[in-house]
């Protein structure tokens, strides 16, 4: 049996985490086509129509077992990322963690910022206490993420997923486990 969270507003630093909104879409289409993002976070989305698809699935938080967010700069207002915790596994008490940054807004700390807020937000809200993350092993600014947001390596996972460019890619997994963070509140 699993419990739905209800959608919250995370705030960290200048960043706003919140629930994804139809009015994204143009900027999701434009993301989900740049290059980089096609490559590590492939989804085959072309059109309004289709950005609009995948904002409603990720909107809809009812089976509990993702919690899906925009990323927001809360100073411009602009739309600068995605974060998710999905494969939500209350028996277990584990979860994956997923993340873009729209080119613009590269190397600013959204990404990692966006992870640990996150992080912290379900290891309050949530029963669980251990979230992987895995990226492909040519893919450094991703690792760079994970060790900015405290995450720990725990391996090479070798031709372990098929990515955008249709080869399989060794992954690097790591993990962040409830008790990496302090969290008093
Ligand atoms: C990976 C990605 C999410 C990082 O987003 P971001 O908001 O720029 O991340 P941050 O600013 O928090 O941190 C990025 C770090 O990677 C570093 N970095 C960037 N490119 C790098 C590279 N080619 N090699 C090594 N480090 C790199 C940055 O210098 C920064 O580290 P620093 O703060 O120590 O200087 C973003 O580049 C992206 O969306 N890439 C395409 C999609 C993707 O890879 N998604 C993740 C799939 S697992």
């Amino acid at each position: 049996m699993t419990s739905a969270p209800e959608p919250p507003e995370i705030r960290w630093g200048t960043l706003l985490l919140r629930p994804w909104s139809a009015g994204d879409a143009s900027v999701v289409l434009t993301a989900l086509n740049d290059p980089e993002i096609a490559l590590w976070n492939a989804s085959a989305v072309r059109t309004v129509e289709e950005a609009t698809d995948w904002i409603v699935r990720r909107a809809d938080w009812s089976a509990g077992d993702h919690v899906s967010l925009a990323v927001v700069d809360s100073l411009s207002g602009e739309l600068v990322g995605s974060v998710s915790l999905h494969q939500i596994d209350h028996e277990q008490g584990d979860a994956e963690i997923g993340y873009w940054t729209a080119p613009a807004a590269r190397g600013r700390g959204v990404a990692s910022g966006a992870v640990t807020a996150l992080c912290r937000w379900a290891f309050l809200q949530l029963p669980i206490d251990r979230i992987e993350l895995c990226h492909a092993a040519d893919n450094p600014a991703s690792a760079r993420v994970a060790a900015k947001a405290g995450f720990t390596q725990e391996g090479r996972l070798r031709q372990s997923y098929r990515y955008g460019d249709g080869r399989k890619h060794d992954e690097l997994l790591w993990s962040l486990l409830r008790g990496d963070l302090p969290i008093d509140s």
